[in-house]
């Protein structure tokens, strides 16, 4: 009797522990599901104002490009890394090489192949995995790139009187311009030059339904007077010209050689 007892307290015990074991080793989502995304588009004359920033080569294109495509979610974070062992392959890169350098280009290193990739390969991981399985690499990168597409805000801010002429303007000023046209509130984004003190009209983030498609007012955002980041209140932003031509320095000949370089030898190792 007593036997028995201890026979099904232990067999009790069992099934307790084959339970806890099953839940520690059960295959846990490393991802919650998006929401939305903002796709970050820069101004390239302020990104290469940035300190920690080299632009090779110094001139960049004078037309907003690509930083990346962010899957948030609606509590206002950023998902990130969220399955760091699907990487991005080459080959989707190399074929869409044209789209990739034009629209979203890596404005360090502009003319190294390699190190745009690393680019592109980092924002996958960093942020494109967390839109699996929705959107695969193709796909992810054909979302950004069309969006970016859809519209040409240069010009809008343009009709509006916001030219980038190295003057200072209201950055409510420019999210009026840009919802103008995407008829949703996006977020403006400005940094303070630390040699100047000024305050830099840096970046626009349009935000986009977890469709990939549709367009949506950024942070569930009514009023552009609630959409700057970084832009202090009643100080206007300057939004750059195009930097002086500067004569190449000796550090980006030698960088620039040290990189075909590399590009020579990978390819050479790929024939
Ligand atoms: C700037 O980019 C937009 C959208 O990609 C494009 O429609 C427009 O033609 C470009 N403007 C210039 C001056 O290249």
């Amino acid at each position: 009797m007593k036997c028995n007892l201890r026979r099904r307290f232990l067999f009790l015990y069992l099934i307790v522990f084959v339970i806890i074991i099953i839940l520690w080793f059960r295959p846990r989502p490393n991802a919650q599901k998006f929401d939305y995304f903002k796709l970050a588009l820069q101004w390239p004359n302020s990104y290469c104002l940035l300190d920690y920033v080299t632009c090779r080569p110094a001139e960049p294109p004078q037309n907003f490009t690509i930083h990346g495509l962010w899957p948030q979610k609606n509590d206002g974070s950023e998902l990130r890394n969220c399955d760091v062992k699907i990487t991005m392959p080459d080959q989707i890169l190399d074929n869409m090489r044209q789209k990739l350098l034009e629209y979203w280009p890596n404005l360090q290193n502009q003319n190294n192949w390699n190190k745009c990739k690393d680019f592109w390969k980092g924002q996958w991981t960093f942020h494109g995995t967390c839109s699996l399985p929705e959107f695969d690499q193709q796909r992810y990168l054909d979302t950004a790139i069309n969006r970016k597409n859809d519209y040409d805000l240069l010009n809008d801010l343009d009709s509006a009187g916001i030219k980038p002429d190295g003057t200072a303007y209201d950055p409510i000023k420019i999210c009026e311009a840009v919802k103008g046209r995407t008829t949703k509130v996006p977020i403006i984004k400005c940094f303070k030059e630390k040699s100047s003190g000024n305050v830099i009209f840096h970046e626009i983030h349009l935000c986009i339904n977890d469709n990939g498609q549709d367009y949506q007012d950024c942070e569930k955002l009514t009023q552009c007077k609630y959409s700057l980041r970084g832009c202090p209140r009643n100080i206007k932003a300057i939004f750059p010209p195009m930097p002086p031509p500067s004569p190449p320095s000796v550090a980006d000949y030698l960088q620039e050689a040290w990189d075909s370089k590399l590009e020579d030898a990978a390819e050479l190792k790929l024939k």
